[in-house]
């Protein structure tokens, strides 16, 4: 199996780390500007490289702004059987299908977390793709961490509002909470990582645990202790929930609007 990626940026390049690695794809990337690349992955810069070459999946991972101007070229490179694999936040099957016609069409949407093989990608296929286009989608997101199917685009679209933007929550908070520590008197270095060991060993406790987070929590709040004293400041008669609420449902609402 071949496949092209178009443009190898931020993410495109965290992809293909793990997938250089994982998979046994025969990879190409195409990128204007030079990118370093894993050995076994062939690099080139203009189309002009790709020759007479078909590709069975074609990778788009360049900006959506972009993909109007850039993708029609390369519908001459896609097997007769290819499927065409877009990472482009926003950018729907219908309007791809406007570019390069009726194909068999996935949408991928990781978080950055895929750079260490931790990510969480959400995976839409249109009706043209087959079980084992699929499976091989599948397996690429696999490789990158946990894969949700999303059964229509919508899904899609409220996976990314709370797993695709999530990694920028999560760093939000933790960075007001390595704050507050540092204004209780600990060096940057020290509040960082006070912080970042206790959120990631709550959530490796959380990920393993057969408690769910709400009995956990409980479970480190005592009657009138410091926890109970932090939590209740914290949570402010469910003004957390409310903000936190309103945080995911405007990642969606701007996810629907980019349609
Ligand atoms: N970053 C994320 O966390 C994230 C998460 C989910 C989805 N995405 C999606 O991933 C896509 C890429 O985002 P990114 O953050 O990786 O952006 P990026 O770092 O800017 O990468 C885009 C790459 O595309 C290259 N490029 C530009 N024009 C090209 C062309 N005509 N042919 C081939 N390559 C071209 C750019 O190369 P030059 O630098 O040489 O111009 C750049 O390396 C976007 O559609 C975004 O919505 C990103």
């Amino acid at each position: 199996m071949s496949l092209l990626m178009i443009g190898c940026g931020k993410m495109g390049g965290s992809l293909l780390v793990r997938w250089a690695t994982s998979t046994d794809q025969e990879i190409t990337i195409i990128n204007p500007s030079f990118v370093k690349a894993p050995s076994g992955v062939i690099v080139t810069q203009t189309i002009e490289e790709l020759a007479d070459k078909r590709f069975d999946i074609i990778v788009v991972a360049i900006k959506p702004q972009l993909i109007e101007k850039v993708l029609p070229a390369y519908r001459r490179y896609l097997a007769n059987s290819g499927c065409v694999i877009s990472i482009a936040a926003g950018y729907s099957v219908s309007s791809i299908e406007k570019l390069i016609g009726e194909q068999a069409i996935m949408r991928i949407m990781p978080n950055l977390p895929a750079q260490i093989g931790r990510g969480v990608s959400a995976l839409y296929a249109n009706s043209k793709c087959s079980p084992a286009q699929l499976a091989i989608a599948t397996a690429l997101t696999d490789a990158v961490g946990y894969t949700h199917l999303a059964v229509s685009e919508d899904e899609l679209d409220r996976v990314t509002a709370v797993a695709g933007s999530g990694p920028g929550y999560a760093f939000e908070i933790t960075r007001c909470w390595i704050e507050s520590a540092m204004k209780l008197g600990f060096s940057p270095q020290t509040a960082k990582e006070l912080v970042l060991n206790t959120l990631g060993g709550s959530i490796e406790l959380a990920m393993t645990s057969i408690q769910n987070v709400e009995t956990l929590r409980n479970s480190v709040t005592s009657k009138n202790g410091t926890t109970e004293a932090g939590l209740s400041a914290l949570m402010q008669d469910s003004k957390l929930d409310t903000l936190i609420e309103s945080t995911v449902l405007a990642a969606y609402e701007r996810a629907v609007a980019l349609r």
